[in-house]
């Protein structure tokens, strides 16, 4: 066995589930005990577990065959939050911090730290947790793939692979009805799975929250071409996209929530507004959650299992505070204060951008 730091931790899955998850827990798990002799501790549904004191003992037997899973068998949560935790007093909610009891739970269950698979909602508890004295070393999840400090996340590009199916699937109908499809996707305040999907797809039309645009263009570019005798066309929009001057479409409010706001509605809005300028029917999908279902892809397989892998060793150093990232095509740590501090956005000058414009695709603009 390697020397280790620390030899017991809590594994925690945290935040909206993604592709790749199962693959995480997998990694830690084994190479917690084949390397280094620790013992890992999987907490239940998120911080909910950590709160209601719910854990079991995670042994390499208990993460055989989940590698190729979707989802994640610990369970996640994108509400509970132990600085917030909502009760009812007379019928009216109020919100109390339990951290200090959360904190003394992990310290019953002897973990010596706790090792969180998360986006920036879960990660930032993370840190304010070890701010109260409670080791925290992070691995960087989201299918939106919008985490400053790393190059990229695990759970993209499965979520990429659903979406482009979704546009291919979207090309054949919309070309057999000379009809104008629009596919709503994910990705929240980042356009990076309307943009790569887009161009997988080779879609007409992609607008993205980092590009306001303008509806009048977008009718412009497709009547365009229907001169040039196309008589179908595919829009892919981003669930935070805005028309230039208005507001990103919120669904609904999720007020537990570390944020709070669920987007939705802009890919009906699009479709209703091109269908009034253009003598083309025009249908709205809205590909949801099926994003975030299934089974990881192949590439995400291999992220998350060499997240998991370094994550073990960052916890066998001692590295506490740290987050495992990707940086070309390395695995190395940054720290979390510095990964949660901003969100990595798609910029609209850059290559990924200019190579859909040189292309002829239509941003709005
Ligand atoms: O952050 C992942 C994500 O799937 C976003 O793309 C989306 O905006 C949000 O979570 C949806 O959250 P919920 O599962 O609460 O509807």
């Amino acid at each position: 066995m390697k020397p280790t730091k620390h030899k017991r931790i809590g594994l925690i899955t945290g935040g909206g589930d993604c592709p790749g998850l199962n693959a995480v827990v997998r990694a830690v798990v084994k190479t917690c005990a084949y390397e280094y002799g620790i013992d890992v501790v999987g907490i239940q549904d998120g911080y909910w577990g950590l709160i209601h004191d719910r854990m079991r003992p995670l042994e390499p037997d208990d993460v055989s065959g989940i590698l190729s899973r979707g989802g994640t068998i610990l369970g996640s949560s994108n509400r509970d939050n132990p600085f917030r935790v909502p009760e009812d007093v007379g019928g009216e909610k109020r919100f109390r911090d339990l951290s200090d009891a959360a904190i003394k739970n992990a310290q019953r269950r002897g973990l010596e730290l706790l090792l969180v698979v998360g986006g920036d909602g879960s990660l930032t508890i993370g840190y304010q947790l070890m701010e109260k004295g409670l080791p925290v070393i992070g691995v960087p999840k989201t299918i939106d793939n919008d985490l400053g400090a790393t190059d990229v996340t695990f759970g993209f590009d499965s979520a990429l692979v659903t979406a482009t199916e979704a546009v291919d699937k979207l090309h054949t109908t919309a070309a057999s009805h000379h009809r104008l499809m629009v596919l709503e996707v994910m990705g929240r305040y980042a356009g990076w799975i309307a943009l790569s999907a887009g161009l997988a797809g080779g879609a007409h039309v992609i607008l993205i929250p980092e590009i306001p645009f303008d509806i009048e263009k977008c009718a412009q570019h497709i009547r365009q071409r229907g001169y040039h005798g196309r008589n179908f066309a595919i829009v892919v929009v981003a669930e935070g996209a805005t028309p230039i001057g208005g507001e990103m479409f919120v669904e609904r409010t999720v007020p537990d929530s570390t944020d709070s706001v669920r987007l939705g509605g802009i890919g009906r809005w699009v479709a209703e507004e091109l269908e009034k300028r253009l003598e083309w029917e025009a249908r709205a999908t809205v590909l949801g959650h099926l994003q975030r279902g299934g089974a990881p892809s192949p590439q995400d397989r291999v992220l998350a299992t060499r997240f998991g892998v370094e994550a073990a060793r960052l916890v066998a150093e001692g590295k506490v505070g740290h987050m495992v990232a990707l940086h070309g095509t390395e695995v190395d740590s940054v720290p979390i204060k510095e990964a949660v501090s901003y969100l990595r956005r798609v910029d609209p000058k850059s290559q990924i951008v200019e190579a859909a414009r040189a292309l002829g695709t239509c941003f709005g603009e």
